[in-house]
């Protein structure tokens, strides 16, 4: 017997959301913020997105490229997902950005930077609500080069977000007169800095970029200050340095200077708002990586509103998303015709226990986009 219609089941059965994020490893405590911020959201509306109940399926991606495809497969075709929400590490969401590709599925990056998801491998299914790597660290690179520092050396993790990020420095610095004169490197998650950091004691440049992030920032930002460098060579990075880690870094990560999409004290009713929901509800201060998941959900659900609540309905879906203008905690942004946030980069400057905003380093900074064509 038929219980209902086709449209009237497809309006009731809920959205199944599948969320594939960090919960173990050195981005761990990343992965567990935006699924947070996404589930505060969905819960601010009652527990629902466009009157449609809200399915969570879930997979621990571990950050790590190797299991990707696999992964990503469990939430499309074990659990047939309606949406993939994830993740936080570059390598593994360009492995569900080519699987959202083949399968046609939805997927929005909550956290991952990687340039070409919103470049080469742009695609209509294809949505981001965090930034590319080389959007904060441009504007690094132009405010390290605007504080009269000529010669920078970089390091990271030799991974596709460590190396994009320190391009996006390179540009920035380069365009305003600066020259990078070596990048360093080690392999994720890897934190035996010492070598590296010897080296870095050895050429004296005038200024470090670091990409780090999660656990890796937190014993980087430490390792600096331990071996002097903090008091004669000034450390800049883009935020995910800082951003979520402060209260483990303490004393050493004082006065660090850093650029991104979001600070601690933007002091807008829209972001007091959500820090006050978001501290009541999870007992911790929200950080970037809250804000970026609490927008996904928000993106779904401009997409959703414009369906009629049908998340089959793609086309409508998709148009809605690409459209919206998202009410985000870190001020309104809209989406570039690759689906990548245009948005102010903050100038920020560690401060007790936050990222204190210091001004607007660039405004509403889109990224290239390179290769993008849909
Ligand atoms: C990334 O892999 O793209 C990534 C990871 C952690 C961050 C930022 C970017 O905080």
């Amino acid at each position: 017997m038929l219980l209902c219609s086709t449209l009237a089941c497809a309006q009731t059965t809920p959205i199944k959301v599948g969320l594939m994020l960090p919960a173990t490893g050195t981005y761990a405590n990343l992965g567990e913020m935006i699924e947070n911020g996404f589930k505060l959201y969905v819960a601010e509306q009652g527990g629902k997105l466009a009157g449609r109940d809200i399915q969570y399926f879930k997979v621990d991606d571990e950050s790590d490229p190797a299991k990707a495809t696999d992964n990503v497969n469990k939430l499309i075709k074990r659990d047939q997902v309606d949406v993939l929400v994830g993740t936080v590490h570059s390598g593994v969401a360009l492995a569900m950005a080519k699987a959202a590709r083949e399968s046609n599925t939805l997927l929005i990056v909550p956290n991952a930077g990687a340039d070409a998801i919103t470049g080469a491998m742009c695609a209509k299914n294809v949505f981001r609500t965090s930034f590319t790597n080389w959007q904060p660290a441009y504007a690094m690179g132009v405010v390290a080069a605007k504080n009269g520092h000529k010669k920078a050396m970089t390091i990271t993790w030799n991974y596709a977000a460590g190396n994009e990020s320190a391009k996006g420095f390179v540009d920035g610095f380069e365009k305003g007169g600066g020259k990078v004169t070596q990048n360093l490197t080690l392999a994720f998650p890897n934190v035996e800095f010492q070598a590296l950091l010897t080296e870095i004691a050895a050429q004296k440049p005038d200024a470090v970029y670091a990409f780090f992030a999660g656990g890796g920032a937190v014993k980087f930002v430490k390792d600096y200050a331990a071996a002097g460098l903090n008091k004669t060579i000034p450390l800049y990075g883009p935020g995910f340095l800082t951003d979520g880690t402060i209260d483990a870094q303490g004393a050493a990560a004082q006065g660090l200077t850093t650029t991104l999409h979001y600070a601690d004290n933007l002091n807008t009713p829209r972001d007091n708002a959500f820090r006050l929901n978001f501290a009541k509800t999870y007992k911790t201060n929200a950080d970037v990586y809250a804000v970026q998941g609490y927008d996904a959900a928000q993106l779904l659900e401009s997409g959703l509103k414009a369906a009629g609540g049908d998340i089959k309905n793609r086309d409508k879906v998709i148009a809605g998303m690409a459209s919206s203008q998202v009410d985000s905690p870190r001020g309104k942004f809209t989406l570039s015709a690759a689906h990548n946030p245009v948005q102010d980069i903050y100038l920020r400057q560690v401060k007790g226990n936050i990222n204190e905003m210091k001004g607007i380093a660039i405004k509403a900074l889109a990224d290239p986009a390179k290769g993008c064509k849909m």
